[in-house]
C-alpha cells in the first residue's frame, strides 16, 4: 500500500504541457454572463457541474471501481441554496484564503483594516468574499471546461487595489481535472490568495463520514495556531504529532488526539509542480492524486458541519467530507518568515491543482 501510494505519477511532464498550452489557448469567449445559472462539462463517466455563484463546484461524478457512478464532492441541490451557504462548498474562496488575525494588515507603511467575519478576525475574503459574488463565464465547452472571472474593486472587503481573477476547470486526458486560478493586479501591490474549497468524500457524498479513507500528505511540517485558528508563525515538525501523514494512515486513526479534527496548513515538501496528497476509500476503490504547486495545503475535515441539509435531503454532519485546500501560508501578510503573498503590478499570481481520478 505504501509502495503503491508513493509511485511517481506517470506522464505528469506531457500533461502539464498540454494543460498550459490549452490554457493559454482560451480565446474563445463565451461572452459575459451575470446572470446565474448551471454549467456542466462532461468526459465519458466522469463529469462536474458548475455554478457562477462563487466560481463554485456543485457536483463531480466519478465511477468506482465497479464501473457505479456517484458524486462524491458535497453540495446542495438548488444554487439558490449556496446564496445562504456558510460552509464555502465547492467554491473559489479568496481574495486571501483562510484566516487574517485580527482583520488587518500592513503594506509599505500603510494600514488596512478588512471586514471581520470570524470574530476580530477576516476568514475567506471577508464577509463577502469571492465565494459569494457572481463570477462571469468567460469560455465554456462542454467536452472540455469552463472559465470564470471576476473582477475585484479597490477597497472590496478592504483590500487594496483592483485585481483581475480568473479560474479554469479543465479536464486533462480522461481521468484528471486541472483547476488553474490567475490573477493580477491591476496597479498597485496587493496580496492574493486563492484557493479551491471543494469537500470530498470519494465514497459519495451521502456515504457518512470520511474517516476511514487513507490519506497521505507530502508535507513535513505545519504552521501551528492559537486558539483563534490564527497562525503564531511557527513552522513545526509533524514528526511524532497527529498531523504525520507522511505515510499513508486513515483520517480517523489519530484525529481524537486532537481537540477539533484537523484544521491546519502544511508546509509541503515539493518544489515547482509536486505532489500534494494522497487519497484512498477502500470500498470505492476511488482513489485522489493532488499536485499543485503552492507552497501550502489546509487539511480540513469538515469539522464545523452541523446537520447541513445537502444534496436529495442528505444531512451532513461532522467529518461528512474532507478539504485539501492548496494555498500560500495562512496569514502570510502578518508573517514575514511566510512566502510572500502580495502581487506587484505586471506579476501574474498563478495558482495550478491537478487532480487524478482513479478506482481499482
Ligand atoms: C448537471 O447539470 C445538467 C445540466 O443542467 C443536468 O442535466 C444534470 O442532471 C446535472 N448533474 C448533476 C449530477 O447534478
Ligand atoms: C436564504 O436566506 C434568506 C434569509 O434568511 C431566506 O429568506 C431564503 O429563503 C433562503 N434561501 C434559501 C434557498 O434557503
Ligand atoms: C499601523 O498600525 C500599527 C500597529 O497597530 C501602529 O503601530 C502604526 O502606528 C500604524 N501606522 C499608521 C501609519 O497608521
Amino acid at each position: 500500500m505504501e509502495a503503491e501510494m508513493s509511485k511517481k505519477m506517470p506522464g505528469v511532464g506531457s500533461f502539464i504541457v498540454s494543460v498550459i498550452l490549452l490554457m493559454a489557448s482560451n480565446g474563445c469567449a463565451a461572452g459575459k454572463e451575470k446572470e446565474i445559472g448551471v454549467y456542466e462539462i462532461k468526459r465519458g463517466d466522469f463529469s462536474l457541474n458548475f455554478t457562477n455563484w462563487g466560481a463554485t463546484v456543485i457536483s463531480v461524478i466519478l465511477p468506482d471501481k465497479n464501473g457505479k457512478l456517484n458524486d462524491v464532492v458535497l453540495g446542495y441541490d438548488s444554487v439558490e441554496e449556496y446564496e445562504n451557504d456558510t460552509t464555502y462548498f465547492g467554491s473559489v474562496v479568496g481574495r486571501v484564503a483562510n484566516r487574517i488575525g485580527g482583520a488587518r494588515f500592513t503594506l509599505n507603511g500603510k494600514n488596512y483594516t478588512l471586514v471581520a467575519n470570524e470574530g476580530h478576525n477576516t476568514l475567506h475574503g471577508g464577509k463577502k468574499g469571492f465565494s459569494d459574488v457572481i463570477w462571469s463565464v468567460k469560455s465554456h465547452e462542454k467536452d472540455s471546461h469552463i472559465t470564470f472571472t471576476y473582477d475585484s474593486f479597490d477597497g472590496e472587503q478592504g483590500f487594496p487595489r483592483q485585481s483581475r481573477v480568473s479560474v479554469t476547470y479543465m479536464f486533462v486526458g480522461t481521468n484528471k481535472l486541472a483547476v488553474r486560478m490567475k490573477a493580477k493586479s491591476l496597479n498597485k501591490p496587493t496580496p492574493i490568495n486563492l484557493a479551491f474549497h471543494g469537500y470530498w468524500n470519494l465514497g459519495g457524498h451521502a456515504s457518512g463520514n470520511i474517516l476511514s479513507h487513507t490519506i497521505q500528505i507530502f508535507g513535513s511540517k505545519i504552521t501551528p495556531v492559537d486558539q483563534e485558528l490564527i497562525p503564531t508563525g511557527q513552522i513545526t515538525p509533524v514528526q511524532g504529532t497527529p498531523y504525520d501523514f507522511l505515510k499513508p494512515q486513515t483520517i480517523g486513526s489519530r484525529i481524537n488526539d486532537l481537540p477539533n479534527g484537523y484544521d491546519i496548513n502544511y508546509a509541503l515538501d515539493g518544489q515547482d509542480l509536486h505532489r500534494a496528497a494522497i487519497v484512498w476509500e477502500r470500498r470505492s476503490g476511488r482513489k485522489m492524486e493532488l499536485w499543485t504547486n503552492e507552497p501550502g495545503m489546509q487539511f480540513y475535515t469538515g469539522n464545523k458541519l452541523v446537520d447541513v441539509k445537502g444534496k436529495g435531503g442528505f444531512v451532513y454532519r461532522s467529518h461528512a467530507g474532507f478539504c485539501l485546500e492548496t494555498q500560500g501560508f495562512p496569514d502570510a501578510v502578518n508573517h514575514p518568515n511566510f512566502p510572500s503573498q502580495i502581487v506587484n503590478p505586471g506579476e501574474i499570481y498563478d495558482h495550478i491543482m491537478i487532480y487524478r481520478f482513479t478506482a481499482v
